[in-house]
């Protein structure tokens, strides 16, 4: 059912790479709640992946941009501008990626060329993206700009790995930016701290079907998935959250406010045994 809460506006989405993308789900739902959009990816993830058919659904153009390259992303918001016939009122920053989980260096042994990399893709990129909206006066007042993080960014998670630096940067960016671009612009900036989700990055992050599993058990209301993020991500770009600016918002069943639950409990006393290397 479509409450039409995005009638006559106009967004860019970046990341949907394939049909499992959070951000596929979420330029599906805005098509539907009424917006018209713009797709973007880089020129290899547009090759490799299946975005062209989301385009087709979606009636979307499809604009190829490396969110890390300023040239990239002011070519791809003047466009936007051009195809769409205005400001954007909505971006979705969906982008993640490390080089150390994918060649898999553990915490403790990290390549420094590829840390710069994962913080580069996965945080650098939301800021660059902001600057140049705002240099292109590319978002329209009251606009709402999103990005995705995981609570890796405030607790330990085992395996996560540079990732959580980067996601803990990209929080702090949604602060420090969304306070400029609030104050000058009326534009609000957010993260949203999704559950783990069974998509191409989430999966390559090791013990992945564990951490799901784990926090599934954890969380009063379950994990959330792909389409209830797309959901909340809705309700961000609408007009029913004018003011909520410079928040990390926990989407995760409650997994966050959690120490121990009953089911993750009943679990864990199937087995006291360690494993030999468990520390
Ligand atoms: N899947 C999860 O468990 C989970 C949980 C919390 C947060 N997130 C975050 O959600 C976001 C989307 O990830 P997803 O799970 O949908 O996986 P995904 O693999 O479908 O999406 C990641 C996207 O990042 C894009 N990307 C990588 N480098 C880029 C660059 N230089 N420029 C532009 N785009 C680039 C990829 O092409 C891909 O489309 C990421 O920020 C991820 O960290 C995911």
């Amino acid at each position: 059912m479509s409450y039409n809460l995005l009638k006559g506006k106009k967004g860019i989405i970046f990341g949907a790479l394939n049909e499992m993308s959070i951000a596929w789900k979420v330029a599906e739902l805005a098509v539907e709640e009424g917006a018209e959009i713009v797709l973007t990816n880089t020129p290899v993830s547009i090759r490799m992946g299946t975005i062209d058919e989301l385009a087709k659904k979606c009636n979307a153009e499809v604009i190829p941009a490396d969110a890390t390259n300023p040239k990239d992303l002011d070519e791809l918001f003047t466009k936007s501008m051009e195809v769409l016939g205005g400001r954007v009122d909505f971006v979705l920053h969906s982008i993640g990626m490390s080089p150390n989980v994918r060649k898999g260096h553990s915490y403790d042994d990290l390549n420094y060329e590829y840390l710069k990399k994962t913080l580069d893709v996965s945080a650098t990129s939301f800021h660059k993206v902001l600057q140049s909206a705002k240099k292109l006066d590319a978002i329209n007042e009251w606009g709402s700009v999103v990005a995705l993080s995981y609570a890796a960014a405030q607790r330990t998670m085992y395996e996560y790995n540079d990732m959580a630096d980067a996601k803990a940067m990209l929080e702090s960016i949604a602060r420090s930016f969304g306070y400029i671009y609030g104050r000058e612009k009326r534009v609000r900036v957010n993260t949203i701290s999704q559950s783990p989700t069974m998509t191409t990055a989430g999966s390559g992050v090791k013990g992945f079907d564990s951490l799901i599993d784990f926090s599934e058990r954890m969380s009063p209301l379950g994990n959330a998935d792909a389409q209830e993020c797309a959901n909340f991500c809705i309700t961000l770009f609408s007009d029913l959250t004018k003011k909520v600016t410079m928040q990390n918002l926990f989407h995760d069943g409650g997994f966050s406010s959690m120490g121990m639950s009953f089911r993750a409990m009943h679990q864990y006393n199937k087995s006291f045994k360690l494993c030999d290397d468990c520390e």
